[in-house]
């Protein structure tokens, strides 16, 4: 096995056993030269998993591998490993070339070679012309694009990201996540992502790890994490869902007050709870919930409609632009095929 892999990690800060876990035994591989981000709200772990996978932090207990070599008790510098955080951190008083070619320099290559390579790795961020800016001479999402630079140019086998978009304004998030994603699939790095933010998980992941309170709550790839979430936490996490009670029947479709459908996995019978996307639901198609409509808002390329149904309040998006119900009318809600999934009860719930 390639790339990295973590074996039943747990960490525990400081030196008090009776301490809580911040991981708590977590198992997973991201495949050499491929793209897992790890997703989850604040304080779940992800940024704790990553600076263990950098050498920063120690685990408590398990193991760390890279390229099928026990790295566990290893330091970062012995990793082949690069790190890009929130902070980029840039140093304020050294230019751009100077800045990227600051860690060959520190490795001993000359500073002629260093430059050059510098200049490289610039080129292949789309950053020229700026060599001899500093840092508060250059935009946000330039001086972005200096610390990719500055983390590429180490050419490490492991590059780590640990919310490197959040200060960017939307636009800007959605151009350098893209960026981010064609460099790794062009030079085939590997990479584990971190951030909190779903949709940037589901726009650049091969794979994507969900995590809760130091735990994996699900891993795969973003399209099964959308479209066949196992939890309410999962399914609430990675897009909005509304979650409804239903039971499952002897031969083995859910009714989901009068609606039916068949589960894509078997479910025991009795009662579940299910997911339903917003986008799943069909107006005025198919088996019939009656809805009256509460509230339209018109969102440009889409509508929000607020129907009151037996169910309770339904949220649902459509993008039947041509069509628009206004408040107070009366339809019917059906299911379409992706976006409802049968899910475990919430913990305590
Ligand atoms: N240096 C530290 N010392 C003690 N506790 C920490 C330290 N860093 C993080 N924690 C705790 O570990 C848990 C996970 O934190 P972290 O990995 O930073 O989460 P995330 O990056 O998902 O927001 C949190 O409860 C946090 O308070
Ligand atoms: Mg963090």
């Amino acid at each position: 096995m390639n790339g990295i892999e973590l074996r039943n990690v747990t960490k525990r800060y400081g030196s008090d056993p009776s301490a809580p876990l911040a991981v708590k035994g977590i198992s997973f591989e991201v495949p050499q030269g491929t793209l897992t981000t790890i997703l989850g709200p604040s304080g779940c772990g992800k940024t704790t998993t990553l600076r263990m996978i950098a050498g920063l932090e120690s685990p408590s207990s398990g193991q760390i591998l890279m390229d099928g070599r026990d790295v566990t008790t290893l330091g970062p510098a012995e990793r082949n490993v690069s790190m890009m955080f929130q902070s980029y951190a840039l140093f304020p008083h050294m230019n751009v070339i100077e800045n990227v070619a600051y860690g060959l320099r520190m490795g001993g290559v000359a500073k002629a070679a260093a430059h050059t390579r510098a200049a490289d790795a610039l080129r292949g961020v789309g950053l020229v012309g700026f060599d001899e800016r500093l840092p508060s001479e250059l935009s946000g999402g330039q001086q972005q694009r200096v610390a990719l630079a500055r983390a590429l140019v180490l050419e490490p086998a492991v590059l780590l990201f640990d919310e490197p978009l959040s200060n960017l304004d939307a636009r800007l998030r959605r151009e350098m996540r893209e960026e981010i994603r064609a460099i790794q699939q062009r030079l085939k790095l590997t990479v584990a992502y971190v951030t909190h933010d779903q949709s940037e998980a589901l726009a650049v992941s091969d794979q994507i790890i969900v995590m809760d309170h130091g735990v994996i709550a699900q891993l795969g790839a973003p399209q099964a994490l959308y479209g066949r979430p196992q939890s309410e936490f999962v399914a609430g996490f990675m897009g909005e869902a509304m979650v409804f009670a239903a039971v499952a029947r002897e031969g083995g479709s859910v009714a989901l007050g009068p609606l039916q459908f068949m589960p894509r996995h078997p479910v025991a019978p009795g009662a579940v709870k299910v997911a339903v996307r917003p986008e799943a639901w069909r107006i005025g198609e198919g088996e019939a919930l009656p809805a009256t409509l509460r509230k339209a808002s018109y969102l440009g390329s889409y509508y929000e409609y607020s129907f009151e149904t037996a169910l309770g309040p339904v949220f649902v998006v459509s993008g039947d632009l041509a069509r628009p119900l206004a408040a107070g009318a009366s339809t019917a809600l059906g299911l379409g095929e992706h976006g409802v999934s049968v899910v475990a009860q919430a913990p305590g719930g």
